[in-house]
């Protein structure tokens, strides 16, 4: 009998402890930076799809002694916001609870906190059928700005409202807010291509909005507050950014109406709404109902 050279015996051995690895290769990881692992890529809308079988719930981990903020789900997974945690909240206003389809399993307020909207589906804040749905202009018509007022839109997304709201006062200066920085890099996009002078980005985090103490008028928060994983300290860091007597926008998703075809976690009742502002001390001031779908309800920093 003939031996193989020991090289090529070497080589033989070696691809076949490759294929017995690899016979069942799993997907490979999702990579620490996929939006998808903090986000839903998903839009919200709801199309009715019936619920899917449920999973057979994969056996809990064990947990960590830390808080919920802590172990959030959404910490986003970029390598600056990666480094950054959250201080533990210094109050018990978060529970945890059943987690739902769109859901994090975080309570505020008896409501269960909805997962952030990856920037992969940026174009259904662009959709052409928005004009129809929520009558954008008319929503920046109630804002009533005064010339030189500074507006923060924060969760601004791909700057949908950023850039129409500072066309249409180009006095005034907008500021659009959010966490992940790939919405960020596209507002930046468009700036430039439309060349508005108006309008800065800002990186925030999750639980702060992180602008200097009464540096704006009015914060405008768009299908945005619903999503945020630290409401009360965002909004608490909201209300330090208003100047005394800063208006709050709040629109937000009908969730009294059933024929608004959006998922019930992106959408929030009027009730539930002043309840959350009430307790970081704005009023409320009105709200507005003629939006095709969402509330439009204003507050007040005293
Ligand atoms: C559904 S999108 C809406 C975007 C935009 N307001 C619009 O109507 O086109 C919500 C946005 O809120 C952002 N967001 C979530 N939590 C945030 C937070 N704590 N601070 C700032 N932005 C946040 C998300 O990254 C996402 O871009």
């Amino acid at each position: 009998m003939k031996f193989l050279p020991l090289t090529s015996a070497i080589a033989l051995v070696a691809v076949i402890i490759f294929l017995v690895l690899n016979r069942d290769n799993p997907e490979p990881p999702e990579t620490p930076s996929d939006p998808n692992s903090a986000t839903e890529a998903e839009a919200p809308i709801d199309d009715s799809s019936p619920e899917p079988e449920p999973e057979p719930e994969p056996e809990p981990e064990p947990e960590p002694d830390s808080t919920i903020a802590d172990n959030d789900p959404q910490k986003p997974t970029d390598a600056t916001e990666q480094e950054y945690v959250p201080a533990p909240p210094t109050h018990n206003y978060y529970s945890k609870g059943e987690k739902t389809r769109d859901g994090t399993g975080k309570y505020y307020q008896d409501r269960e906190i909805s997962y952030v909207m990856g920037h992969p589906a940026i174009n259904w804040l662009e959709r052409p059928e928005r004009e129809d749905e929520e009558a954008p202009a008319k929503a920046m018509d109630l804002l009533d700005l005064k010339e030189t007022d500074v507006l923060a839109d924060i969760g601004a997304g791909s700057g949908y409202y950023s850039l129409r709201i500072a066309m249409q006062n180009p006095k005034s200066a907008v500021i659009g807010v959010d966490i992940q920085k790939e919405m960020i890099a596209f507002l930046e996009q468009r700036i430039t291509q439309l060349d508005v002078e108006n309008v800065t980005t800002h990186l925030g985090k999750i639980d702060t909005i992180g602008l200097p103490p009464e540096s704006i008028d009015a914060a405008l928060m768009v299908d945005a507050y619903h999503e945020f994983s630290h409401p009360y300290e965002m909004m608490t860091s909201i209300v330090k950014a208003l100047r005394p007597g800063g208006r709050v926008f709040l629109l937000e998703y009908r969730a009294e109406d059933p024929t608004v075809p959006i998922k019930p976690l992106h959408k929030m009742t009027q009730g539930q709404a002043k309840k959350e502002m009430a307790l970081v001390g704005l009023k409320w001031e009105k709200t507005r109902d003629e939006l095709p779908w969402q509330h439009f309800m204003v507050f007040r920093k005293p």
